[in-house]
């Protein structure tokens, strides 16, 4: 039943204005056979959803309007002159996400495999334009086998444009991206410009060479879905942001994480909803006696945000840092926690990348960052060093430093060292800086420097363990207390932890028409 579309307008030649109806009723409904009935059978048994079912899982009740569903390509070489199809391989359109409004396009599979054509790249260009425009989300499902070969030049220049819209538009409108199926080779730097990309377990794959190529060139015998599937990118590589058991899933979280989101840099997300938080009073015995004891620091983030709404952004990939969305009084913040259940929260090259970039995410939405501190430092070692944590690290001062929104810091142990400044003390800008009374702030932790500044002290006492023990009990006293940073004015207070969620709600409100702003300059070089 691979009927062509072009077929089926010729049939019906009449110039009543019935029957013209009728053809575009025929056309329209043969062009949502994609590929054909084939194909899209063979699409649902390999347990994928069509391109359209996609679309209608993305937008409220299922309605979007379509733009562009008579565009075909114009191509003959390779035998593609056979393969004209309305539509030829995305859909694009556009409708609302919880009322608001939002631009998608759908790459479809069962069109020559997704792959990309010039004109397929024109349709999505021309809903990219119109999202920036109207300063509205985009979100990109991507289920293709990359440039259409047998395009050529055409189909190159095609993700060319791809990848200017998705540069130009970065930090002005969010951009969201699915996959749910191949994205192979050089296409996989468009998701990769977005700022979100969710995968789904078992049917998205990313990567720049199939294992065939990988097994030629390296030896490694690697399954698709061992080099590039949800897994591998929400663990180790940190490509994706967002991992779902199934479409309908990865589609409803889409849909929360949009609704969390302003549409675009300058819109403001204002919010009348009136949510409250749990009950504060476990916070005030939480943290433990003692100091390297770890403890989970999204209990924490659960206890001082509005009930349940944590969006917890690459949630599986370097978890000595936290970072995601959540909402106080209604209002979308981000939070930056270091996690000390996980390598005590210590800051290494991946967790400083992760959250330099939701850092910046944030800044450029206009989105106040609230940081919570309990962190021992940066993570020694030759594989850290070799791997650049200085760069790495850098990233991050830069990302909080450059940041003009409202930045709130709560110390609650923790704060030593070059990570005490990293994450978000009062000299990178920040706002309001408060501490619980069990935080310890100081240049590194009390062993460390008595080893340094005791060690002639230690090793002429009679009995030096005794004395290297006096020595840092006499460290602690002076700086495991949040009082010395207080007396300095490095700290606006300390308050009881029970009182952080309200001493948020206030800080919030005190900065809302807070304005900022960088040095005049084309742009910064950010440590890349
Ligand atoms: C044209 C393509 C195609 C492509 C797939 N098809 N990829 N047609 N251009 N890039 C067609 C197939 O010929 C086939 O048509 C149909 O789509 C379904 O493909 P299958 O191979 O049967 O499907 P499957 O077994 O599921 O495998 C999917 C796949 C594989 C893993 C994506 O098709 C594949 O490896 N494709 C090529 C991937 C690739 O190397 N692309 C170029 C990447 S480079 P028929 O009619 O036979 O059913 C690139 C450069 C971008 O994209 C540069 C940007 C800077």
């Amino acid at each position: 039943m691979k009927k062509n579309s072009e077929n089926n307008t010729n049939s019906k030649k009449s110039s009543s204005p019935g029957s013209k109806i009728e053809n575009l009723q025929a056309r329209k409904s043969e062009a949502k056979l994609g590929g054909g009935a084939e194909r899209q059978e063979a699409q649902q048994k390999k347990g994928k959803k069509l391109a359209r079912e996609r679309l209608s899982l993305l937008f409220d009740n299922g309605k979007f309007t379509e733009i562009d569903p008579f565009v075909k390509h114009n191509s003959s070489d390779f035998g593609l002159d056979k393969t004209r199809k309305d539509g030829d391989s995305v859909i694009c359109g556009y409708g609302s996400v919880h009322g608001q409004q939002v631009f998608a396009f759908s790459q479809d599979f069962t069109v020559l495999g997704g792959s990309l054509s010039k004109v397929a790249s024109n349709k999505i260009c021309k809903v990219f334009d119109l999202a920036i425009k109207t300063g509205c989300p985009i979100v990109g499902i991507n289920d293709s086998g990359g440039a259409r070969i047998q395009e050529g030049v055409d189909s190159l220049s095609g993700y060319g444009e791809l990848f200017k819209r998705n540069t130009m538009a970065s930090g002005v409108i969010p951009q969201i991206t699915v996959v749910v199926g191949p994205s192979a080779g050089g296409a996989v730097y468009s998701p990769a410009l977005t700022d979100f990309i969710f995968m789904v377990e078992g049917v998205g794959q990313m990567y720049i060479t199939g294992p065939e190529v990988v097994k030629a060139v390296t030896g490694e015998d690697v399954s698709h879905d061992d080099l590039g599937g949800a897994n591998a990118h929400s663990t180790k590589s940190g490509v994706a942001h967002f991992v779902s058991q199934s479409e309908a899933d990865c589609f409803e979280d889409v849909r929360n994480l949009l609704n969390m989101l302003p549409s675009n840099n300058v819109d403001i997300k204002s919010s009348n909803e009136t949510s409250g938080g749990s009950d504060q009073s476990m916070l005030d015995n939480f943290i433990p006696d003692t100091p390297n004891q770890s403890y989970d620091v999204k209990e924490v983030i659960e206890t001082i945000i509005d009930s349940g709404s944590f969006v917890e952004v690459q949630e599986s990939y370097a978890q000595n840092i936290v970072v995601g969305f959540s909402k106080f009084g209604g209002e979308t913040v981000g939070i930056v926690a270091n996690q000390p259940d996980h390598m005590a929260g210590v800051l290494d090259i991946n967790a400083s990348s992760k959250a330099a970039r939701f850092v910046r995410f944030c800044d450029s939405f206009n989105i106040p960052i609230v940081s919570l501190v309990d962190v021992p430092g940066f993570m020694p070692g030759t594989s850290q060093e070799y791997g650049g944590i200085i760069r790495h690290g850098a990233k991050l001062l830069y990302a909080y430093v450059e940041a003009t929104v409202p930045k709130i810091t709560i110390i609650m142990r923790k704060a030593y060292g070059g990570a005490y400044i990293v994450m978000g003390s009062k000299e990178l800008r920040c706002d309001v800086n408060v501490a619980w009374p069990s935080a310890e702030i100081a240049v590194m932790g009390p062993e460390g420097a008595v080893n340094i500044i005791g060690r002639k002290e230690i090793s002429s006492a009679e009995d030096p363990e005794k004395k290297k023990q006096e020595l840092i009990d006499n460290y602690r006293d002076k700086f495991a207390t949040p009082f010395v940073a207080a007396e300095k004015g490095y700290l606006d207070d300390v308050i009881e932890p029970s009182q952080s969620r309200q001493h948020i709600l206030n800080s919030l409100n005190m900065l809302r028409n807070k304005v900022d702003h960088n040095l005049p300059k084309k742009h910064g070089n950010i440590p890349l």
